[in-house]
């Protein structure tokens, strides 16, 4: 079947949306790095033979983002110069940026093999959310992956302007325990 070889079975949704979004040079932020898994397949996205293409990665326990600096530098000789990783809520992330994102990632929920009583909560998701709707470039995307019962669900009202925002809720019909993936397109 053609489809399977465009986009793989095992490669998830959001990530297909993003290699539509992103070109080699940009910049992207994963806001959740988690074991950096998101993290490397932004940078594999955009980072080109010069040099260019730019990671912003944030995570608010040191356990993360030292899982994803050990994950990217076994993974990546571009690391060092391509991707800024901060211990530092992602509701903060204007203090840090200085290139505008083309695409802002978030899986919410907890670390996965961690504890479960770090997650991320509306309280920082929903500011961390506004941030990114002002630093994105337009055109750009803001991809959120909410898992169903976890209290980040009140997200879901995030209200953006409809003469700006393309806003999209991408629902498995067939496996309603799947997280839903919020597509925010700015125009
Ligand atoms: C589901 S995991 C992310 C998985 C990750 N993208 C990967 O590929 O492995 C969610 C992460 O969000 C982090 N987190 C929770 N609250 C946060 C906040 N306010 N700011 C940044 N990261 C946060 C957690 O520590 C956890 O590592």
């Amino acid at each position: 079947m053609p489809g399977l070889e465009r986009y793989p079975i095992c490669c998830p949704v959001d990530r297909q949306v993003w290699r539509n979004v992103l070109r080699k040079g940009d910049c992207a932020i994963d806001a959740t790095c988690g074991n950096g898994h998101d993290t490397l397949a932004l940078l594999r996205m955009v980072a080109d033979e010069s040099g260019s293409g730019f990671i912003y990665g944030f995570d608010i326990q040191s356990s993360a983002i030292e899982s994803t600096r050990c994950l990217l530098e076994d993974s990546s000789t571009q690391t060092r110069r391509l991707v800024k990783l901060s211990l530092l809520c992602h509701s903060k992330m204007e203090e840090v940026l200085q290139k505008a994102p083309w695409l802002v990632a978030f899986n919410l929920g907890y670390l996965p093999g961690g504890g479960k009583d770090i997650i991320t909560l509306p309280g920082t998701t929903l500011p961390a959310l506004h941030a990114a709707s002002r630093v994105l470039a337009p055109g750009g995307l803001i991809s959120v992956l909410v898992y169903v019962g976890h209290p980040d669900r009140t997200i879901l009202r995030v209200q953006l302007a409809a003469e700006s925002w393309s806003c999209c809720k991408l629902e498995r019909l067939n496996r309603p325990s799947a997280p839903l993936l919020l597509l925010l397109l700015k125009k």
